[in-house]
């Protein structure tokens, strides 16, 4: 191994890690929102679709060169196509997942905030359990936004979440992000159930689960599609170079195909089981009208809360859903910010010490910057857009997919033409019905799809 790291210790490790790093804020926070805005049963079949279509593929493409090339997201192309300039390819995903990284702390910030208030009560302040919904949805949104837009709190909670990442990351590999998923991550597919189970048995739930299974095609239009290509990208992580670079610590012998089905799968079982829990929770609360819709905040921080109100237990209820947030996004934000540490690591030779210092120092200005933006002081824009959400939207709808169709015209067009095989068979190892497949996928279906939404998307911006 090139890399002067260990890498992941066992098949399980590789999975946890990876599912760890896919499911996060992308399934929990924006999944339900993006399934309401495109009018429930229309999206989910599409959404499936393009996870198998576009995610698993560019999923293998990462996977193919990072374990390949064994370096950092910028080295891996370095190694595989020596003296020529590929490596920029690299520069894209380094740098989006660079700027992502203070956005996603904040929003984990927030998380841990929630968590500590349901654990104390002081959620549920000011609450009357035996008013309607409405009425403590106003006294939630009061909270969120004054918690959101204070100056203080948000800030400290972001620097409590930067100090978890650097403890994890200065374990390395192995002994941090290996050990936290193998934990954590059968802690919230677990919680997920029980959520789940809840749900489904609340009354009329079975409204929502037909809002949210029963396809419409008729509702199926173009934006539900570039929608779900968008959701299916930031959901899985490709782009960023976390999956180039998580899969440099795979072993030789880990077999891809298998590893990125069990991994888009669990990644789609997280949404649907999502989608399962907070559909007929609304619409059994009678929630489902509420007029800023679901978007992802109000849904987490205002909308679940008012549910958990109006259950028996209700801070038992708060404290796993906060936990269960909490350790989606720990997951993630160790992986976002792996993807610039192995950077440095590689390309500079630097410890990993040194390296996760450098990353994540920053990092305490930058996401204060990003959480202040939010309202303390507003001034801090980009754009027009307060740097929170520039940051997230300039990442997410621009860098990530600039970065993913490089690596799909890397991998079908640069790299020799039996690259895809070689990797899906881990070199005639054993045969792969599936590989022809991925390589005309890679090769001509992903960037096609891909260039059709960065399109769109900008189309959108100007028209903005
Ligand atoms: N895929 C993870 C999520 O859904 C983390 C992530 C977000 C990765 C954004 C890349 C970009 O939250």
């Amino acid at each position: 191994m090139k890399h002067n790291d260990l890498g992941f210790a066992s098949k399980i490790g590789v999975i946890a890690a990876t599912v760890g790093s896919a499911v996060g804020l992308g399934n929990i926070w924006r999944f339900p929102s993006v399934v309401q805005s495109s009018g429930g049963s229309a999206f989910l079949l599409v959404y499936l679709g393009c996870v198998l279509l576009l995610g698993i593929p560019v999923m293998l493409a990462e996977f193919s060169i990072g374990r390949a090339g064994r370096s950092d997201a910028v080295g891996v192309m370095k190694n595989l196509t020596p003296g020529k300039k590929w490596w920029i390819l690299g520069v894209f995903g380094l740098l989006s997942s660079y700027l992502i990284l203070p956005f996603y702390m904040v929003v984990a910030g927030w998380s841990i905030e929630y968590l500590y208030q349901s654990v104390t009560g002081s959620l549920f302040a000011g609450i009357d359990f035996s008013a309607d919904t409405a009425a403590n949805s106003a006294v939630f949104t009061a909270n969120m936004n004054e918690f959101i837009t204070s100056a203080t709190k948000p800030v400290v909670w972001t620097y409590v979440m930067i100090l978890l990442n650097l403890f994890i990351l200065l374990r390395g590999v192995r002994k941090g992000i290996e050990k936290l998923s193998n934990v954590l991550m059968p802690i919230l597919f677990v919680i997920l159930l029980v959520f789940c189970g809840i749900s489904l048995s609340l009354p009329n739930a079975a409204e929502g689960v037909e809002f949210f299974l029963k396809p419409d095609f008729s509702k199926v239009t173009s934006d539900v599609v570039i929608s779900a290509l968008g959701q299916a990208f930031f959901s899985l992580s490709l782009g960023m170079g976390i999956l180039v670079t998580y899969s440099s610590y795979f072993p030789s012998d880990t077999m891809m195909t298998r590893t990125a089905t069990t991994v888009a799968v669990c990644d789609f079982f997280v949404a649907v089981l999502m989608g399962l829990i907070i559909f007929p929770a609304v619409t059994s609360f009678g929630l489902a009208d509420t007029p800023d819709g679901l978007n992802g905040t109000t849904l987490v921080f205002v909308t679940l809360p008012g549910v958990f109100t109006q259950m028996a237990g209700s801070q038992i209820w708060a404290i796993l859903f906060f936990a269960l947030l909490f350790v989606a996004t720990i997951t993630s934000t160790v992986s976002i910010a792996e993807v610039s540490i192995a950077f440095l690591r590689d390309r500079f030779k630097l410890s990993r010490t040194a390296s996760c210092l450098i990353i994540l120092l920053p990092l305490f200005v930058t996401s204060a910057i990003c959480s202040l933006s939010l309202g303390a002081i507003p001034e801090l824009q980009i754009a027009g857009l307060s740097v929170f959400d520039f940051l997230d939207s300039f990442t997410t709808n621009i860098l990530l997919p600039i970065s993913a169709i490089g690596i799909c015209i890397y991998v079908g067009w640069v790299l020799h033409k039996n690259f895809i095989r070689d990797e899906l068979t881990n070199y005639g190892a054993f045969d792969s019905w599936a590989a022809p497949f991925v390589q005309f996928l890679v090769k001509y279906v992903c960037p096609i799809l891909i260039i059709a939404i960065l399109v769109s998307q900008l189309v959108h911006l100007f028209n903005q």
